[in-house]
């Protein structure tokens, strides 16, 4: 019982434990009572055991004596004599019966009522009770004088009676004592395990707001608190996705109530800070990323950990011991956990799979994707890695894990079977290709797969969705739910919707820049323009996607056809060096820098090139700076999944004035449709549009910036995660409204089986 009750107080059982205490009372409580009655007749057979040894010894003493002096008939010394024995405290009196039965020598207290009729007057001694006066009395008869006579010895009983009362006075003071001392360990109990339960309750509070699971067996009131608080949560209006004005702001706010307490991990290839060596020490680099310039101000607004491949040469003389650094640099509020790759790896899994098969794969730049089964193993083996990584850093069992990009297309099933009560929000930052083009891939069906372990999976837009879901419909048995816009696959739902990925709204890089005559006389001092000159721009990585050479196709078209502005006209291209170790990356940097050369050789004069190639690293103010001193920024993507550089452009000029000239085969073009749109491989209608861009009046420029604008400030980067994580929220919530009715109904069977 001991164990039992132990084992109780550990669980908090305390049904069992208040149960096991009871019976152990009870049980207690009635050996007492039970024992009390045994104890006082023992008591009282032992106190008249103890008068008859005493009447005894009383008479072997005296026998001899009172049996002279009876036969003598010396009635003084007899009544002397007895009255002597009657002085024993627990004698009442004492009395010679002789031959005749009458009663001779009477000791002073000797009840009237007594005659020697009373006693049986045998050979040997004997005993009877007698009661007389409300006395008890025990009658000893001892024969003397050969059995002529009897000596009677009268002894009070009323001692072991009290005796008695005394032993049961003992025993209630012993169950007294056992009472008292219960209701103490009882009122102990109860304290310990109400603040117990006090501590487990807040605790469920605190884990159930952020979804986490709690133990079971934690505690009594688990299960109803986390009904209350979802009953609660599930009744809560939301934040309203076109209501709300989305900033940095409404981002924490979002994280704070309908999110709040829930974990947030980002995992990406590439890192927000890329810290390397250089002979001034160490150095901070903000990455040319579309991924993590829409990004990093996300993670800003709402913290968590953010799990990216270490890429610089100083990334490890900077982590803790666990591959962590606060981040950013200057007012840390997330964690950048980084994961390192070997060189082979990189080789593999980056450079080859990534860049070389899935880029060009669903890039239609007309670059054959390359597959290799050795890149494909190193691929699933670095995805795993990164699960690792996520399995590791996360806290909660239920967080939100924002999986980007084609560098993980196996990631979200991993985390999937590993953490099943994550929600993974899969954002593919490039386009998706038709169904056809997709199907050359080697292991399209484990990509495809991979990606259904996803909750939500997002495109830039809704054509790459369809195409998507067309693929899945080829290569995939599963179930196209096309109404909802979602499959189901291994009874897992996966939602596909298209999500617009853009720029902080105001953009960083804006804080500092100066008004736009100042930074267009600041660029054409460094350019060595001359004021009447124009100038457009272009801000790419080097990557054979972005239409670099086409963009200068058409320069030279435009010159071609408009020599007018030859000493008037400057295109400014910034190309920050991206993957060359890979020869396609290679090859369009030795094309674009020969036809820049071309061009210039054919239309420039001494002193000035109508192409500037800026091969490097441009940093965000630098870039911002640009944008505003031009007069047009040409974005001539052969295919892009959205393209940020013509949002930034956009968010740039708030003097109202610039004209963007928009590829229709970046995402950007369906929402930025006031900007000029142009067919990338149409050399001579991209050089018109040049023309028509620099000869647009300010007015129409400005009605054109104005339009755009306000779509990039609505429809900002906090817009994009917000709408992500607000679906996550519907999809989290849905969860717990089945959970709470498969929880509902389990306990109506459980109420209809316990009333039959
Ligand atoms: C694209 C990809 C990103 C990538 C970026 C820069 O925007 O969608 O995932 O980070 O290019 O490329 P890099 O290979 O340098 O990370």
């Amino acid at each position: 019982m001991l164990k039992k009750l132990r084992q109780a107080w550990a669980s908090q059982d305390v049904k069992t434990f208040a149960g096991y205490g009871a019976v152990a009372l009870v049980f207690v409580t009635l050996i007492i009572l039970a024992a009390s009655p045994f104890a006082t007749s023992f008591m009282q057979q032992w106190s008249r055991a103890d008068v008859e040894t005493r009447s005894k010894l009383v008479l072997n003493v005296t026998r001899d004596n009172l049996e002279t002096l009876l036969s003598q008939d010396n009635s003084s010394a007899v009544k002397a004599l007895l009255e002597r024995i009657a002085e024993d405290e627990k004698v009442l009196a004492v009395g010679y019966c002789d031959e005749r039965g009458n009663l001779r020598y009477p000791t002073k207290l000797m009840p009237a009522i007594f005659s020697c009729e009373k006693v049986a007057r045998s050979d040997t001694d004997s005993f009877s009770s007698f009661h007389a006066d409300g006395h008890d009395l025990l009658i000893g008869a001892f024969p003397v004088l050969s059995g002529r006579g009897h000596l009677v010895i009268l002894n009070d009983l009323g001692f072991a009676k009290q005796r008695g009362a005394e032993i049961r006075r003992y025993f209630l003071a012993i169950l007294a004592i056992i009472l008292l001392a219960t209701i103490i360990v009882a009122t102990f109990v109860a304290v310990s395990f109400i603040r117990r339960w006090t501590l487990q309750i807040r605790h469920t509070l605190v884990s159930a707001r952020s979804g986490q699971t709690v133990p079971a067996g934690s505690g009594p009131f688990e299960h109803e608190v986390r009904q209350l608080i979802r009953q609660l949560d599930l009744n809560r209006p939301g934040m309203e996705e076109d209501r709300t004005v989305w900033d940095a702001s409404a981002v924490r706010r979002l994280m704070e109530t309908d999110l709040a307490g829930t974990e947030v991990i980002v995992v990406s290839n590439r890192e927000p800070y890329i810290h390397n060596r250089t002979a001034a020490g160490v150095d901070i680099q903000l990455p040319a990323s579309g991924l993590v310039s829409a990004l990093e101000p996300v993670m800003r607004a709402c913290g968590g950990t953010w799990i990216a491949h270490g890429s610089g040469n100083a990334d490890r003389d900077v982590v803790d011991a666990n591959d962590h650094i606060a981040v950013p640099p200057d007012t840390p509020t997330y964690t950048l956990r980084r994961v390192w790759l070997s060189d082979e790896e990189q080789d593999e899994y980056y450079y080859g799979l990534a860049n070389e098969g899935l880029w060009a794969l669903c890039h239609i730049a007309f670059v054959r994707p390359t597959f290799r089964e050795s890149d494909w193993q190193t691929y699933k083996r670095i995805n795993e890695r990164f699960a690792d990584a996520i399995i590791k850093e996360a806290k909660t069992t239920t967080p939100i894990v924002l999986v980007q990009d084609y560098h993980f297309a196996l990631l979200p099933r991993m985390i999937r079977n590993r953490l099943p009560g994550a929600t993974v929000i899969t954002f593919w930052h490039i386009p998706w290709p038709n169904a056809e083009t997709f199907s050359i891939c080697p292991w399209k069906e484990e990509i495809v797969q991979g990606m259904l372990g996803s909750s939500i999976l997002g495109f830039h837009t809704q054509f790459h969705c369809n195409n998507f879901l067309e693929t899945v419909d080829r290569f995939v048995e599963s179930r196209i739910d096309r109404e909802h816009a979602s499959v189901t696959l291994g009874g897992h739902e996966t939602l596909v919707r298209p999500y617009p990925i853009s720029i902080e709204w105001p953009p960083a890089a804006m804080a500092h820049q100066k008004p736009v005559p100042e930074c267009r006389a600041a660029v054409f001092a460094r350019l060595g323009l001359s004021p009447e000159c124009k100038l457009a721009v272009g801000v790419e990585r080097f990557d054979y996607t972005k239409g670099i050479v086409d963009r200068m196709r058409a320069v030279d078209s435009f010159l071609t056809e408009h020599p007018e502005w030859k000493g008037r006209f400057v295109f400014y291209q910034a190309a920050a060096p991206t993957r060359s170790k890979l020869t396609s990356y290679r090859a369009v940097q030795e094309e674009a820098l020969a036809e820049a050369a071309a061009v210039n050789a054919k239309h420039g004069s001494e002193g000035y090139n109508p192409i500037v190639l800026a091969v490097r690293h441009h940093e965000p103010h630098e870039v911002f700076e640009l944008f505003r001193a031009a007069d047009l920024c040409i974005v001539s993507s052969l295919h892009d999944g959205m393209n940020l550089v013509a949002k930034e452009f956009v968010a740039a000029r708030d003097d109202g004035q610039g004209v963007l000239v928009l590829s229709s085969f970046a995402g950007a073009s369906r929402e930025l449709s006031e900007a000029l749109i142009v067919n990338p491989y149409d050399a001579n209608g991209m050089g018109a549009t040049i023309e028509r861009a620099l000869s647009m009046p300010p007015a129409d420029q400005g009605e054109r910036m104005h339009l755009m604008r306000d779509l990039v400030r609505a429809r900002n980067v906090y817009r994009w995660a917000g709408q992500m994580l607000l679906d996550a929220n519907r999809l989290r919530k849905k969860q717990r409204i089945l959970d709470l009715t498969e929880q509902e109904q389990k306990a109506h069977r459980w109420n209809m089986f316990s009333l039959t």
